[in-house]
């Protein structure tokens, strides 16, 4: 059984300038990148790169129209040695497809009718909290057409380097904060959880775990602008648990999520939010014994509390850091619930094999249900 997978080296500077010295970037390198990021922090040391930006393509999560709008003006660029990517999992998730050598069309690619074979270097380099993406294997993009998010996991997507530069994350406003940190959280717990959970993978998620909950302690304690002071942890915290869930995977609170963030336009972390207690709360309904008990026993150590009361306790601390809301309030109804259950039990059957015990199309329903 695989245990973990350390694939990028990893790298951490205090600054910006330290890491550009460091790998002298300049000609023959494609960034792809946040606007505001790059300019603020990148833009008067590096000369002759070709540099992009993913949001002039296309608003929202990545879509196959913005990385194949994109494609069409990088083509005329190049040659490229190496990828350079600068920004949250939307960039990141884009820049991995640039570094294979051939990608277009993205439709193909996704559908596995072009070979991935990676020619160039990827170096990838968050600017949020929460994907843990430099580390894992993994570009979502949402097809348009088919009006849904695929994924493609594969071996030829690692980064070469990834790389943490907390400088980046100094300016973060507090609601991406707070969406990308949870989603951050639910990587390190459905990992926890997984079936294919390892020693080695729950060394990173419950460290994962730890850190975020304790950040968050001290934010509510000390107000919102005392976040700079824990940035730099939650940031480290969310690069573990992106090595824990990309050996042990994500499971139903992401599976659930998706049609929410789809159909209503929902962040991803806020919208796994607000499927989150809700499925650990429906997993204990069928088992409590094993995994989650240790979790519980875990969570209520931190939080202070009985382990009968962790999931009431961990939405009173998540709520001074994103108030949780209804799926009624998002504007879901019976009937759209109905129809998320069976979508999820048709498309998300990647996720829900990493579930801590199988759910049913009517426990899916139930558990959108006692959240409406
Ligand atoms: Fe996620």
């Amino acid at each position: 059984m695989k245990q973990i997978i350390f694939k990028p080296e990893l790298h951490k500077y205090s600054t910006c300038g330290e890491f550009i010295q460091d790998f002298s970037l300049g000609k023959g390198d494609l960034i792809i990148a946040s606007e505001s990021s790059y300019k603020n922090y990148f833009a008067k040391y590096v000369t002759d790169a070709d540099v992009f930006y993913p949001r002039n393509y296309g608003s929202g999560e990545p879509t196959d129209q913005m990385v194949e709008a994109l494609y069409a003006d990088i083509e005329k660029t190049g040659p490229h040695k190496r990828i350079i990517a600068i920004g949250g999992g939307t960039v990141l998730d884009i820049a991995k497809l640039f570094a294979l050598r051939d990608m277009h069309p993205v439709t193909d690619l996704f559908d596995r009718k072009i070979p991935l074979i990676k020619d160039k270097k990827l170096i990838l380099i968050p600017t949020t909290c929460g994907t843990g993406s430099e580390v894992t294997n993994i570009s979502i993009l949402a097809f348009i057409q088919r009006g849904s998010k695929m994924g493609l996991a594969d071996e030829q997507l690692f980064a070469d380097y990834a790389v943490l530069i907390p400088e980046l994350l100094e300016n973060l406003p507090f609601h991406f904060f707070a969406t990308s940190s949870i989603d951050a959280l639910i990587h390190a717990v459905e990992s926890a959880l997984s079936p294919k959970a390892t020693p080695y993978t729950k060394l990173f998620s419950y460290k994962a775990i730890e850190m975020i909950l304790k950040g968050y302690q001290k934010i509510v304690e000390n107000g919102k602008e005392s976040l700079k002071l824990y940035i730099e942890d939650i940031l480290i915290a969310s690069n573990y648990a992106g090595l824990a869930f990309g050996t042990a995977g994500c499971a139903a609170v992401h599976a659930t999520s998706y049609p929410l963030s789809g159909t209503f336009h929902v962040a991803h972390g806020e919208a796994n939010y607000a499927m989150f207690t809700g499925v650990l709360k429906n997993y204990a309904k069928k088992k409590t014994d094993g995994a989650l008990n240790e979790l519980n026993l875990f969570i209520s150590n931190l939080l202070n509390c009985d382990t009968a009361d962790v999931n009431e306790e961990i939405e009173n601390l998540l709520n001074h850091i994103l108030p949780k809301k209804s799926l009624s309030e998002y504007g879901a109804t019976e009937e759209i619930i109905k129809k998320w259950s069976e979508s999820v039990i048709k498309n998300q059957t990647r996720l829900l094999s990493n579930n801590f015990v199988p759910l049913t199309q009517e426990e899916i329903y139930i558990i959108y249900k006692e959240l409406l």
